[in-house]
């Protein structure tokens, strides 16, 4: 959980097998606290742990190989990698495409690989997941055919694999969330992660038999906490296990981008804060002050001669924006708490 108040037991739990990363964590938050403890008007923030997990972690332990295939008018985009556990849909949110979980690579020319998207991947690839991602018909996700036809696609998908004897697991986000909700009545899921979406609870038959669920949800987001508050007891009543994993704001610094996007230099991404920072899109702490969509950077960025970010770049940027606003983002953050959840209910 990426709560204020529980960083320090994620920083000692998960992640404390790793000594090196450990030390320069703990510097970094001494740093952080001192440099904070001048400012006075908000709480100290030590950066969380998986913050300084740089975007290139699994360089040793997976690379991008995907499959490219069309099918039913849409493309889908896949991995197996070797003795796979299980298999991982994923379905983006609007305006998403398979093409935004994967980097570029000889067999993906025409792939994004955006940061909170790649990392998901990836983390399902190092945790031995086959990972499929097919892109919705239309700009959102719809609920009707659309849902027989991903259903077939993933089932054509499963049998040419020879991956029937292993759990499936999905995971949605924002419009992709919805429809993993309805799909979930389609297709026997072994557990289910409805990212920033409550999911379509309040217009469907929801069968005792339904998957374990977990919602990673932006609590900012009043409307679907209130939604999530409500559902979570509905399906708790019917014995369906169910779970949430709030995600917080949390403050940008000189060195995010580069962590967070491949391709960002360290030199690049300090320009981009400072000009954030100068323009009054972040606070004295580094908190962006609204969401990224709201926020007028690009405008600022194209004023700006001294910032060279790469135009193929600025997506990458704006997720982060709204991640770290914590509004309405895909996120990787909680991939801990996702992969556990999967791994978990695979029986
Ligand atoms: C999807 O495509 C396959 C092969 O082209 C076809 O047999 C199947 O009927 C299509 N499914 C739908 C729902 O259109
Ligand atoms: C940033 O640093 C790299 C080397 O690390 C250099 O090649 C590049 O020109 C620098 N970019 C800017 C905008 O200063």
């Amino acid at each position: 959980m990426l709560k204020r108040g529980s960083r320090s037991k994620q920083l000692f739990g998960i992640h404390s097998f790793r000594i090196p990363a450990l030390v320069s964590s703990v510097t970094l938050i001494l740093l952080v606290l001192i440099l904070f403890s001048r400012d006075g008007d908000k709480k100290p923030m030590p950066v969380p742990a998986h913050l300084k997990q740089r975007w290139n972690r699994f360089d040793s332990l997976v690379q991008f190989r995907p499959v490219v295939e069309f099918r039913n008018g849409t493309d889908l985009i896949s991995q197996i990698p070797d003795s796979p556990k299980a298999v991982l849909f994923i379905a983006h949110g609007c305006n998403g495409r398979a093409i935004n979980f994967w980097d570029r690579s000889p067999t993906c020319q025409q792939c994004v690989g955006l940061p909170e998207e790649r990392l998901l991947v990836l983390e399902g690839l190092s945790r031995k997941f086959a990972v499929l991602t097919v892109s919705s018909m239309g700009r959102c996700w719809t609920m009707g055919e659309e849902r027989v036809i991903v259903r077939d696609i993933i089932r054509w998908w499963i049998g040419k694999n020879k991956l029937e004897k292993l759990p499936l697991v999905a995971l949605g986000a924002s419009s992709g969330g919805y429809f993993v909700s309805a799909l979930a009545t389609n297709l026997r899921f072994s557990s289910i992660v409805l990212m920033i979406a409550e999911g379509m609870f309040d217009q469907m038959d929801v069968p005792e038999d339904y998957p374990p669920t977990l919602f990673v949800h932006m609590p900012k987001d009043t409307y679907r906490q209130q939604k999530i508050d409500e559902f979570m007891p509905v399906l708790k009543s019917k014995g369906i296990d169910v779970a949430a994993v709030e995600c917080v704001e949390f403050p940008l610094s000189v060195s995010t981008f580069a962590e967070r996007i491949p391709g960002v230099e360290e030199n690049v991404s300090a320009k981009l804060f400072e000009l954030f920072r100068s323009k009054g899109f972040v606070d004295a702490n580094g908190y962006m002050k609204s969401d990224g969509r709201k926020t007028r950077w690009k405008k600022a960025l194209q004023e700006n001669k001294n910032v060279l970010l790469d135009r193929q770049l600025v997506n990458h940027v704006q997720e982060e924006l709204n991640l770290a606003f914590a509004y309405h983002e895909m996120t990787s953050l909680q991939s801990e708490e996702i992969f556990k959840w999967f791994e978990s209910h695979m029986s």
